[in-house]
C-alpha cells in the first residue's frame, strides 16, 4: 500500500502527533505500507517533492509542535493559475500521484486546504483528510486538531494580561487569531475571565463596549480584559457592502482590528488602552495533553478509512462520536459560531459583554 501523506495551510500544535497516529496504525495493521512524505504541503507534491518516509520517522514526534513535512498555503483560488515555475498545479499534483502508484493520499489541513482535496477526489485521486485547524471552523466536525492547544495559548495570554491590568487599572484588548470566526476568542476568552469577548459573527458596538467599561469601573473593577477576534468587526462597518468596507479600509492606519478599537475608545471617552497580541505564538509550541489525544485518535480514525479503502472522505466528530463525512460536505464551507449559541448564552448570563446592544 502507498501512501502520499502532507500537511497545508496554517501549522498548528499537533499535525505530528495525527500523523504519528495515521502511520503506526498503517504499520501495526499491515505489513506493506510505504509512506510517501510530501515536502511543504501542495507544493511538494506539485513539484514532485517527497520523502520516502521510514517508520522511525514517526517515533518521539508526539509532543513535537509544528510538521515534520513542513507546510504551506497554496490559495484555492489560484489553483488553476500555473505556479511560479510556470507548471499546472492540478497537472502536476496528478502526475505525481500517479507517478508514485499512491493508493490513497493523505492531507491535514483547514478550511481551504479542503478545497483542493475535494478538487483531487473529483479528479479520481483517493484522498483521505484530517481536520486540523486552531480555528476550529471547519464544517462538519465539532472539533479539528490545533483548537484545543491554541485556546490554553490564548487563555495563558489573558490570564497573564489579567494581573498586570489589575495592578494598574487599565483597560486591554487581547487580540486573539480568527479572522472568519470566532471559536478560538470566544472559548479563550471565558477560559481567561475576559469581560468583553469581541468576535466576527457578533458585530459590536462601541458605546456597548464603553458601557460595560463603565459599568465595571461603578462596580469598583478598576481593569477591563477585552478578548477580540482579528476579525472582529463594528456595528457600523458590518453595514456596509464588501466592496465599501474594502475601500474604508484601505484609509485606515492601524495595524489590526485591536489598534481601530483602541483609537475609537480613546477618540470617544479618552479611554486609555493598551494592546496585546499573541498572534503566532498561538499556532507554536508543543501540544497540550487533551490536543495530542485528539489529534491521535483521528489519525487511528484516518487510518482505519484508508485500510477499509473507504476514500473521499474527513474524519470528523459528531455528536462527540468519531465518524466520517465526505469532502465534498465539507469543502467551501465555513463553519461559523451561531448566534444561538449555548456557549454564548451562557457568557452573556454570566455578565460577559459581547459587545451587541442590550
Ligand atoms: O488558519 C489559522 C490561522 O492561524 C488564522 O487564525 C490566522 O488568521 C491565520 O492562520 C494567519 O495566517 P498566516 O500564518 O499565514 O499569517
Amino acid at each position: 500500500m502507498k501512501i502520499g501523506m502532507l500537511t497545508s495551510g496554517g501549522d498548528c500544535q499537533s499535525p505530528n502527533a495525527a500523523m504519528r497516529g495515521v502511520a503506526k496504525t498503517l504499520y501495526n495493521n499491515s505489513n506493506d505500507v510505504e509512506i510517501y512524505g510530501f515536502l511543504d504541503g501542495y507544493k511538494g507534491m506539485i513539484t514532485k517533492n517527497y520523502k520516502l518516509m521510514k517508520e522511525e520517522d514517526f517515533s518521539g514526534i508526539l509532543t513535537e509542535g509544528g510538521t515534520i513535512l513542513g507546510t504551506s498555503r497554496t490559495p484555492f483560488k489560484y489553483i488553476n493559475e500555473p505556479d511560479e515555475e510556470g507548471r499546472d498545479k492540478v497537472a502536476g499534483m496528478i502526475k505525481t500521484y500517479k507517478d508514485l502508484k499512491l493508493d490513497c493520499l493523505v492531507m491535514l489541513g483547514g478550511n481551504g486546504s479542503h478545497k483542493t482535496a475535494a478538487l483531487l477526489s473529483q479528479k479520481g485521486l483517493n484522498v483521505v483528510t484530517l481536520p486540523k485547524t486552531i480555528d476550529n471552523d471547519i464544517e462538519g466536525t465539532e472539533m479539528s486538531f490545533g483548537f484545543q492547544s491554541a485556546i490554553d495559548v490564548a487563555t495563558r495570554t489573558i490570564d497573564e494580561i489579567h494581573t498586570t491590568a489589575a495592578s494598574h487599572s487599565r483597560v486591554f484588548i487581547v487580540e486573539i487569531m480568527g479572522h472568519k470566526t470566532g471559536w478560538l476568542t470566544l472559548h479563550s476568552g471565558i477560559a481567561g475571565g475576559a469581560d468583553i469577548i469581541l468576535i466576527p459573527e457578533i458585530p459590536y458596538n462601541v458605546d456597548e463596549v464603553l458601557n460595560t467599561i463603565r459599568k465595571r469601573e461603578k462596580q469598583g473593577k478598576k481593569f477591563t480584559i477585552i478578548a477580540m477576534a482579528e476579525g472582529a468587526i463594528s456595528d457600523e462597518d458590518a453595514k456596509l457592502s464588501k466592496k465599501e468596507l474594502k475601500e474604508k479600509r484601505k484609509t485606515y492606519t492601524f495595524p489590526s482590528v485591536a489598534y481601530q478599537l483602541s483609537d475609537e475608545l480613546q477618540k470617544k471617552a479618552g479611554q486609555e488602552v493598551r494592546v496585546t497580541i499573541p498572534g503566532h505564538v498561538q499556532r507554536g509550541g508543543i501540544p497540550s495533553a487533551s490536543d495530542r489525544i485528539l489529534a491521535t485518535r483521528i489519525g487511528v480514525e484516518a487510518a482505519g478509512l484508508i485500510l477499509r479503502k473507504d476514500y473521499g472522505n474527513m474524519v470528523c466528530i459528531k455528536d462527540g462520536k468519531f465518524s466520517k463525512i465526505p469532502l465534498e460536505e465539507v469543502a467551501g464551507k465555513t463553519k461559523m459560531v451561531n448566534v444561538d449559541n449555548e456557549l454564548i448564552r451562557q457568557a452573556e448570563s454570566l455578565g460577559i459583554s459581547l459587545g451587541r446592544k442590550a
